[in-house]
């Protein structure tokens, strides 16, 4: 039997919905890697611990999330779909893991040192420190090939890569070594009303995210608003026309154009034209997306199902590597 190579990804249930910036980022990756790849994707509740969160929405937000992977083409019979926590090796195995690394090195994450220094240290936890630890544990348990990410992702994985590569000079080859995957032209969404700064979950102003659960009207109106400049010609230039070129790398994504094509297109015509043809793309992609993921989310005992014969599914791969570890690093095994 011709074994497939491996993926692993996932995402925070820290909002009500995904945003444009992780469907683009990584949902279209994953929808189309999962035909060539023995793919896992969770759910990471016990990351989105490390922000304040009411109990019943965090529940909420979870299922809510696993309703958007699969509404936007994640086969739970295919790839398995999972929710992190049920999966306990992936606690196990990052508290093995924050044992191989140093604390200068986990200092220098860029996502902790900024969300810390917004904090103060009072009231930066230290699992926001240990996150990228749980991260490379989560990889690290399915021995994964690929990681498939936006482009604020990729310093955790080349730290996940340098722990596997510690652990197997210091015990013995245990961890394949994965590579992140990221698809350049739209490894990073920006925010439509301050399009210098990456589309986010936690963004202080609703204006400049698209959600995928959205009304699409609401969304249409969001990017009839989007910032753009005063040039009036569409042309993609990240430099001086930062907001113009944001919803051209979204067109193109969403519709599989070449950015060249579409400027073609609405040359010598406004912004209002180009902004009402995106609207009408973005409403035909995510119309049905959100109407799928509600009907999923009219039915939580058939989704909790699935959840839970993914998890099995996780659970046999993880306990094994688990096993490894825990033998190659002189855990006295019990009889
Ligand atoms: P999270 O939940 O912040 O984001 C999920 C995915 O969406 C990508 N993304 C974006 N891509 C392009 N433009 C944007 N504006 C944008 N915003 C988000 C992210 O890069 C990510 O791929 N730590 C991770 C979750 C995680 C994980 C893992 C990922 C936990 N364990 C193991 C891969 C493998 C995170 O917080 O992603």
């Amino acid at each position: 039997m011709v074994t497939k190579p491996r993926l692993y990804s996932g995402m925070q249930p820290s909002a009500d919905s995904l945003q444009i910036g992780n469907y683009i980022g990584a949902l279209m990756q994953w929808r189309d890697l999962q035909q060539t790849y023995d793919a896992f994707f969770s759910v990471v509740d016990l990351h989105a611990l490390t922000q304040p969160n009411d109990p019943a929405e965090l529940r909420a937000k979870t299922r809510r999330t696993a309703a958007q992977y699969i509404a936007a083409g994640i086969e739970p019979s295919r790839s398995t779909l999972y929710v992190q926590s049920h999966v306990r090796a992936h606690a196990e195995l990052a508290w093995i893991l924050s044992t191989l690394t140093g604390f200068g090195e986990a200092g220098r994450m860029t996502q902790f040192k900024d969300k810390s220094q917004r904090y103060g240290a009072e009231a930066t936890s230290v699992g926001l420190f240990t996150y990228p630890v749980l991260m490379a544990a989560d990889i690290l348990l399915y021995q994964t090939d690929i990681v498939p990410v936006g482009d604020d992702q990729k310093q955790h994985v080349e730290l996940t890569r340098t722990l596997a590569e510690r652990f197997n000079a210091r015990y013995g080859e245990t961890f394949h070594v994965p590579m992140p995957v990221i698809q350049q032209d739209t490894a990073r969404i920006y925010d439509l009303q301050n399009p210098t700064s990456k589309m986010s979950k936690s963004a202080e102003s609703d204006a400049g995210v698209l959600w995928l659960l959205d009304d699409p009207k609401v969304s249409a109106k969001k990017i009839m608003r989007a910032v753009t400049d005063s040039e009036g010609s569409v042309r993609y230039d990240r430099e001086n026309k930062p907001g113009v070129s944001n919803l051209l790398v979204i067109y193109a994504a969403l519709t599989g154009r070449q950015i060249p094509a579409i400027e073609d297109e609405y040359a010598g015509r406004g912004y209002g034209d180009f902004k009402k043809g995106l609207a009408e793309v973005v409403v035909a992609e995510f119309g049905p997306v959100r109407e799928r993921a509600l009907e999923l989310l009219d039915d939580p005992a058939e989704l909790d199902r699935v959840l839970a014969t993914n998890a099995a599914r996780a659970d046999a791969v993880a306990d094994r590597t688990l096993a490894d570890v825990y033998d190659k690093m002189g855990l006295l095994r019990r009889v």
